[in-house]
């Protein structure tokens, strides 16, 4: 086996705990640890999330390494997530992630967690060797539980922010409605599940306005939870009743809300390559309304595979090649940050 190109990745940005291999630009393994404590709790508890990294690092490390068939010290580079994201979560991959390229004296490469997102699309297994890849320049939509971004993606390490969200993530939308309506954390799936059977135009909900390119979330929240107070209030049964359709309309606001300004950012920029990547990007309406966007404007559509939407290692792994082609290594003084700007 060549052992000049083995990259480990490690991603602990929030509360899911991942390793993946990459061996001369193939993934070989992508293992991650989700922690279901969060669920009682109906959001991320911090401190629980930085625990349960500490324990589960060294068993998904390990299960990553023996699907990948390689030992530890096969590994020539490690990257790891450096922010944004929980400061006490991204402490221990990072903390990880040092001692192992102090250890092995390898380079350390230090991964900006949204732009790995829209790295997922590079991503390739022996499976999927020919699968296409986004053209240059390509524009990006990045949804997940903490960033709501267009992002014009004009090569592998340069990428700017051309819109985002003042306010909450588009993740946070899905994730609080659900909890105002008796679901679990994180609520997003669960919505797009109980979507399928509802009715898009069973309710109407409004736009928040903001800059051009911009969003804001947070009034949107509002609004659905004033909404759902209000026809409880005359009908005790409403939610039992109704449920489906409430996910369905409101999921279809908020994919509205999204590619509204997206496409704004198409016509602007003149763009013939679009994306989605992060979290939200799995959701089956968003996936579904960008292809019939790409359609309209005859685009190439990249949709992420449904493994590397929510957070995973693999995409880590694939942005630490695009740094060890660049030559761009971190040294033993770096530290993480829970916000981090993208150049
Ligand atoms: O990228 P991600 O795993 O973590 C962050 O970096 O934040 O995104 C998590 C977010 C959560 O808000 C979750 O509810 C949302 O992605 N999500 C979905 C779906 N799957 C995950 N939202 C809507 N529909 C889905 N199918
Ligand atoms: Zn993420």
């Amino acid at each position: 086996m060549n052992k000049d190109n083995i990259i480990l990745g490690i991603e602990s940005s929030c509360d899911d705990t991942s390793a993946a291999i990459l061996i001369n630009g193939l993934i070989c393994s992508n293992v991650i640890a989700n922690q279901s404590i969060h669920e009682a709790y109906g959001g991320v508890v911090p401190e629980l999330a930085s625990r349960a990294h500490q324990e589960n690092i060294v068993p998904v490390i390990d299960q990553a390494l023996k699907q990948a068939q390689i030992t530890i010290k096969d590994i020539n580079a490690v990257a790891f997530t450096r922010g944004p994201g929980l400061l006490g979560s991204l402490l221990v991959g990072t903390s990880f992630a040092k001692s192992l390229a102090l250890a092995l004296e390898i380079p350390l490469l230090d991964v900006h967690h949204m732009k790995a997102h829209i790295h997922a699309h590079f991503i390739k297994t022996k499976e999927t060797i020919n699968k296409s890849v986004p053209n240059f320049p390509f524009l990006c939509l990045t949804v997940s539980g903490g960033h709501t971004q267009i992002v014009l993606v004009e090569s592998p390490l340069k990428m700017e922010i051309i819109g985002e969200t003042l306010d909450d993530a588009v993740g946070e939308a899905f994730d609080k409605a659900a909890k105002v309506i008796g679901l679990n954390y994180p609520g997003g799936p669960l919505i797009d599940r109980l979507a399928q059977n509802g009715n898009q135009n069973a309710f109407q909900f409004t736009f928040p306005k903001v800059g051009e390119l911009n969003y804001s979330f947070s009034g949107l929240k509002t609004q659905f939870l004033n909404f759902i107070n209000k026809e409880k209030s005359k009908d005790k049964e409403f939610l039992k009743n109704r449920i489906n359709d409430v996910c369905a309309s409101y999921q279809k606001h908020l994919i509205n809300y999204l590619l509204l300004n997206f496409e704004k950012a198409m016509i602007k920029y003149s763009i013939k390559d679009i994306a989605i990547a992060g979290g939200v990007s799995a959701n089956s309406e968003l996936r579904k309304s960008l292809n019939q966007l790409g359609d309209k404007y005859l685009c190439n559509v990249h949709i992420p595979d449904f493994e590397y939407c929510t957070d995973n290692a693999a995409m880590i792994a694939m942005s630490g090649q695009f740094l060890l082609e660049n030559k761009t290594y971190a040294d033993q003084g770096i530290s993480p940050l829970s916000r981090m700007n993208m150049d």
